[in-house]
């Protein structure tokens, strides 16, 4: 028979090895993200920007930001933009785009983002869409 102080610190490691078998069962479920492309990686606001897509927007508008996220199809309303076309539905300029990140977009499943995050993310977000456009980051999403 274990005395009583044994079987408690037996009782708490097991308890502690389970949580560290269901840490590493979760973490395998959410892959970490592939390596940034070397553009990316050496610019900080693009890197900032492109963990917030990742954890943000990808389910929508999808790793190359094309539309095509794995919850895109089952939407109501306009389907998730793909910021690859040429001509962006609601503007290209860094203002237009900025407002429709901030605000979202009324009888769309596009949310708005003030909420969540901070001016200075919102404004790193906006740039890792303006990157996966293949477009170059306009200066005022770099300085307020
Ligand atoms: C739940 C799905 C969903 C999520 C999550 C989402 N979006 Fe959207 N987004 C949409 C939809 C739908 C539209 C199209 C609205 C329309 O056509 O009126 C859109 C439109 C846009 C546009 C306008 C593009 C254009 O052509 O004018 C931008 C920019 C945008 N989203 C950025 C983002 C960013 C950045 C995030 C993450 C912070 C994000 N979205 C997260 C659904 C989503």
């Amino acid at each position: 028979m274990l005395s009583g102080s044994k079987g408690i610190a037996l009782g708490m490691a097991g308890l502690v090895l389970a949580g560290f078998v269901a840490y590493l069962a979760l973490r395998g479920l959410t892959p970490p993200l592939p390596p940034p492309p070397p553009e990316v990686a050496q610019d900080p606001l693009l890197s900032e920007g492109r963990q917030l897509y990742f954890d943000r927007c990808v389910s929508c508008h999808g790793t190359a930001g094309k539309g095509d996220g794995p919850i895109a199809k089952g939407l109501q309303g306009p389907a998730p933009r793909d910021f690859t076309t040429p001509q962006w539905k609601y503007g290209n300029t860094a203002s237009e785009t900025l407002q429709v990140v901030t605000q979202g977009v009324k009888e769309s499943a596009m949310p708005g983002w003030k909420g969540t995050f901070s001016p200075s993310e919102i404004r790193a977000v906006t740039a890792y869409v303006y990157f996966l456009g293949g477009r170059s980051v306009p200066t005022e999403l770099r300085a307020p």
